[in-house]
C-alpha cells in the first residue's frame, strides 16, 4: 500500500510528528506550504478567523500527484480550535475514494469544537476516514 504523510507545520511540532509517522509506515513525506509566508503575527491575525470559518489559503503546488496514493495521512496544527486554513486547501485537493487519516496538533491535545465538522468534510469528499488522533504537544513559544 502506497502511503503518503502531507504536513502543515508552523513551529515544527506538526512536522516532527509527520517525519516519525512517515519513517515508521514506510511513506512518502510532503510540507504543505502557504503560498503567502504566514508569520506568528498572521497566525493569530487573521489566523484563527480564518480556521475558525474554514478558509482555504493558496497553497503551493504539493509536487506529488495524490491519486498516486492508496493512503493519505494529514497532519495539522489547532488554531482556535479549527484545524489550520492549510488544511482546508488539501481537503479539497483529495481524490475521491481514498483512505484518509488525520492527526491533529495542539497545546491542549483536544478538537472537541471542530471535530466532527472535520470529519464531515472527510465524508463528503467520498473518502474513507481510518485515523482521527490528537496529539498533546503542550505549550510553545507560539502559545501562552
Ligand atoms: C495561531 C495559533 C492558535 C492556536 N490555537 C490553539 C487552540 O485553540 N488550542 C490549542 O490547544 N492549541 C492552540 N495552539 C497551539 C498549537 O496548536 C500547538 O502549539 C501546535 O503544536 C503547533 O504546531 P506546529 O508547531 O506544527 O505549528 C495555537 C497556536 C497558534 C500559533
Amino acid at each position: 500500500m502506497k502511503t503518503i504523510v502531507l504536513y502543515y507545520s508552523l513551529s515544527g511540532n506538526t512536522k516532527a510528528e509527520a517525519e516519525r509517522i512517515a519513517k515508521e509506515e514506510n511513506a512518502e513525506l510532503c510540507e504543505i506550504q502557504e503560498t503567502k509566508k504566514r508569520s506568528r503575527f498572521s497566525a493569530f491575525v487573521p489566523g484563527c478567523l480564518q480556521a475558525r470559518q474554514r478558509q482555504t489559503p493558496a497553497i503551493k503546488p504539493l509536487g506529488h500527484p495524490l491519486s498516486n496514493f492508496d493512503r493519505i495521512i494529514i497532519g495539522c496544527p489547532i488554531w482556535a480550535g479549527f484545524p489550520a486554513p492549510a488544511w482546508n486547501a488539501v481537503l479539497q485537493l483529495l481524490p475521491e475514494g481514498k483512505d484518509v487519516s488525520l492527526f491533529f496538533c495542539s497545546a491542549s491535545g483536544k478538537t472537541t469544537q471542530s471535530q466532527q465538522g472535520t470529519k464531515d468534510l472527510i465524508a463528503q469528499k467520498g473518502c474513507t476516514l481510518s485515523g482521527y488522533r490528537d496529539i498533546k504537544t503542550g505549550t510553545d513559544k507560539t502559545h501562552g
